[in-house]
């Protein structure tokens, strides 16, 4: 029988990093041809992912222009998908998550009658402009997708909270797949400067941020903080890979660089990036992707956001939200640098999020719904 076409679409780190196991386990099925389109809504950021996790991609859209907006994105997005569709003629397409290409590649599958698998289905907030414009891409995804793959179960009562039937699955999320790969405890860190912090004795705390609705107001705030944990904390090693869009690297131009104990270094590749993790004291952060990594490597995490569409593991206790106003930020985080019990409260590996075979179920509801397997998977359980 003729193999399925699955093709996998993604543009941003995140996707990317999320779904290099699912293309390598789809690649892995007889019943299988594995297909890649890359949007590359991320050029520099999605190159590292792809050489990181030996990707090569079918079909390259190469969109990325700096500072984009988010009609270009998805404008860009529609129309390079039509001759990737026309020319790799997928049986089925894979989105992940929620961003812009996210929402383009599901929009452009049903433009072309192509069924879609959506891979992180189901997290919510339910305020439509926070994570903006996540929240609402996701709910779109949903409305065009034929199968959902929900991390957790929390996820799919989501859906069926909104009428979605059939098609649902519980898989546990594609990132602690990836994460299996990359952390050792042996791993040297290419970026010398990993190599050498003290982390016995040393509070090494990783930062990120990037969230578009943390632009303006809230991103000076998280800056200003930041600033001065470093400043009020002498024991304390900021490590903060910045992202690179243009908005972000202003305020931290403005507001963080050249204050003590910040070391501001470009972004890591995922491996180098997950192992620093995995040494680190402590998380502050207002990414998606660190909120289900962190707990998993037992890292206490302080969400800088005002809401959170993960609400497992602040269940599980290793993820609090702190906000976006400065002396929440400073009090919760000075909290766990000198409070051992509260630390120790949150220090704990937890992982609501998956147990690393996620990919495979994921392959195997494909394979069966196309009925090329007679069973099917059974759910991801904590
Ligand atoms: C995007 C996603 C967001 C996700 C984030 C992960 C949307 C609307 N947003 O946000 O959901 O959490 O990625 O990081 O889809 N840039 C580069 N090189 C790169 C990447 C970005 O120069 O490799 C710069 C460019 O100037 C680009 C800007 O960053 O225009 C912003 O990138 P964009 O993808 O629009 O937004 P993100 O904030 O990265
Ligand atoms: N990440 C990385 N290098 C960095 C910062 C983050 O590899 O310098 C990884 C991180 O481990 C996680 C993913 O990128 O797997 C999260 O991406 P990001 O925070 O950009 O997006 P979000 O998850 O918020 O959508």
């Amino acid at each position: 029988m003729k193999k399925l076409r699955i093709m996998s679409v993604f543009g941003t780190r995140p996707e990317a990093i999320k779904m290099a196991p699912l293309v390598k386990e789809l690649a892995c099925r007889e019943e299988i041809e594995s297909l890649c389109c890359v949007t590359a809504q991320h050029r520099q950021m999605l190159d590292s992912v792809m050489k990181v996790f030996d990707l090569r991609a079918d079909c390259d859209l190469d969109i990325m222009t700096p500072r984009q907006t988010l009609s270009s994105i998805t404008s860009k997005c529609l129309t390079g998908m039509d001759g990737a569709i026309e020319r790799l003629k997928p049986d089925m397409i894979l989105v992940h998550g929620d961003t812009s290409t996210t929402f383009a590649g599901a929009l452009s599958a049903f433009y072309h009658q192509v069924p879609v698998g959506h891979v992180e289905a189901g997290l919510r907030t339910y305020d439509k402009y926070s994570p903006f414009p996540e929240e609402m891409n996701r709910r779109l995804v949903t409305a065009i997708a034929d199968l959902y793959f929900c991390p957790t179960k929390n996820n799919r009562d989501n859906l069926l909270k909104e009428g979605i039937e059939k098609g649902i699955f519980i898989t546990g999320n594609t990132v602690i797949d990836a994460l299996r790969t990359t952390v050792r405890s042996d791993y040297v860190f290419a970026t010398q400067k990993l190599n050498e912090l003290d982390y016995a004795n040393r509070k090494v705390i990783l930062v990120t941020c990037h969230r578009r609705e943390n632009y303006g107001e809230p991103m000076r705030n998280i800056m200003l903080a930041l600033r001065q944990i470093a400043e009020q904390n002498e024991d304390v090693e900021l490590v903060y890979p910045v992202h690179l869009s243009p908005v972000v690297r202003e305020a931290v131009d403005a507001y963080l660089r050249g204050a003590p104990r910040v070391h501001l270094i470009e972004p890591l590749p995922a491996d180098e990036m997950h192992n620093i993790m995995a040494r680190c004291y402590m998380v502050l952060t207002d990414s998606g992707g660190l909120q289900e990594e962190a707990p998993a490597l037992g890292k206490p995490v302080l969400v800088m956001r005002r809401e959170t569409e993960r609400p497992e593991a602040v269940e599980a206790g290793t993820v609090k939200l702190c906000g976006v106003v400065q002396d929440d930020i400073v009090t919760m985080a000075e909290r766990l640098i000198r409070d051992r019990n509260a630390y120790e409260k949150m220090a704990h590996a937890v992982n609501p999020y998956g147990d690393g075979k996620a990919c495979a179920r994921i392959a195997d509801a494909i394979e069966w719904h196309f009925g090329r397997r007679s069973e099917r998977p059974a759910d991801f359980e904590v």
